[in-house]
């Protein structure tokens, strides 16, 4: 199963559950570092000691020390915050452990929750808040967050049990079980370059990104920041910043049409693509008909589970096609 664009790795730790094979594409380093965190194998006794030394290891901050924090940690955390997570990233990769890049992501989370937004615009605030606000979601006032280690405990803890409590393989039988102990490959690569030699795709499960929409680098700025992940925001489809007119539209049907064009001849003649996007603008249609796939089903599903950035119900497409 291949997704072109993998996010998260949704697709992929569905995979893994029904020991399919995968291979993931992203853009955004971020999302990558989600999805092999998702998809990695754990020794849950060496996962739980490393957690545990992690967590007492990053409360030992040395305050007094001077540091050199970049525009945006300087802009979006206090002081006190900025050395807690600067030291948490130095104790994560000075230290030597084998699962380095789930505690990146457990100062992710913290470093998310910690920054000085006010609660009611988590994923859409443009001014620090650094005194007590009046909160339109809490109806109350509400104040910043002084503190990172705040968040230490309540993140290491809560991804220690998404890990062990993944559903992973449960009814899978022995071969299924070693398809998904290697079959789970996530390549940081852009979907208009990533082609494989040969036709041995049988299926694409993707949620495609949609004109301007969202800037998925800028949404998880602060990971990029403190972790030192490279910024190519320029390399994402349909980003926020490009609008939804009609120029934006063209250049993003010339996109998927080079990442469709690479699916077909990466597929099997057999192979089924599913695509869910709620193309508002109705372009899947012709981007499938110009790669060569015609259409055999297209499902609706009414999206309810809204983000704080995206609230509201809206009707997302699952176009289901096949080689011509
Ligand atoms: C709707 S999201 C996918 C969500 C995913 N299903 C998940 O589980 O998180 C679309 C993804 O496409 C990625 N993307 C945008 N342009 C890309 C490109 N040129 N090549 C690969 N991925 C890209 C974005 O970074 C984003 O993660």
């Amino acid at each position: 199963m291949l997704d072109p664009f993998t996010g998260s790795g949704t697709t992929n730790v569905e995979c893994m559950v029904r020991g399919i094979s995968s291979i993931g594409i992203e853009v955004s380093e971020f999302g990558c570092l989600l999805a092999r965190v998702r998809t990695a194998q754990y020794d849950t006794e060496v996962l739980k000691k490393e957690i545990q030394d992690f967590e007492r290891k990053a409360k030992e901050v040395d305050y007094s020390a001077k540091i050199r924090p970049g525009q945006y940690l300087r802009t979006w955390y206090p002081e006190r915050s900025q050395k807690e997570l600067l030291h948490m990233v130095r104790v994560a990769e000075e230290g030597s452990y084998t699962y380095r890049d789930l505690l990146k992501i457990i100062i992710s989370r913290i470093a998310r929750s910690a920054r000085l937004v006010p609660h009611y615009s988590l994923d859409s605030a443009r001014h620090p808040v650094r005194s007590p606000y009046y909160c339109h979601s809490h109806k109350r006032v509400c104040f910043p967050t002084e503190s990172a280690l705040k968040f230490l405990h309540r993140y290491c803890t809560d991804s220690f049990r998404r890990i062990t409590e993944r559903p992973e393989m449960g009814k899978a039988t022995q071969r299924q079980r070693q398809v998904s102990k290697q079959g789970q490959r996530i390549i940081c690569a852009d979907a208009r370059e990533f082609r494989q030699p040969h036709e041995s795709i049988t299926g694409v499960i993707t949620s495609p990104p949609y004109p301007g929409l969202i800037d998925y680098h800028e949404e998880h700025r602060y990971a990029y920041e403190l972790l030192g992940l490279k910024w190519k925001p320029d390399l994402e489809i349909g980003s926020k910043q490009e609008g939804q007119g009609e120029r934006a539209r063209e250049r993003y049907k010339r996109d998927m049409v080079k990442v469709f064009g690479n699916l077909h001849s990466m597929s099997k003649d057999s192979a089924i693509i599913n695509i869910v996007v709620s193309d508002r603008f109705n372009l899947y249609p012709e981007i499938l008909h110009d790669t060569g796939f015609k259409i055999s089903r297209v499902l609706e599903r009414i999206v309810t589970n809204r983000t704080a950035l995206r609230r509201g119900t809206f009707t997302e497409k699952v176009y289901i096609a096949s080689k011509e």
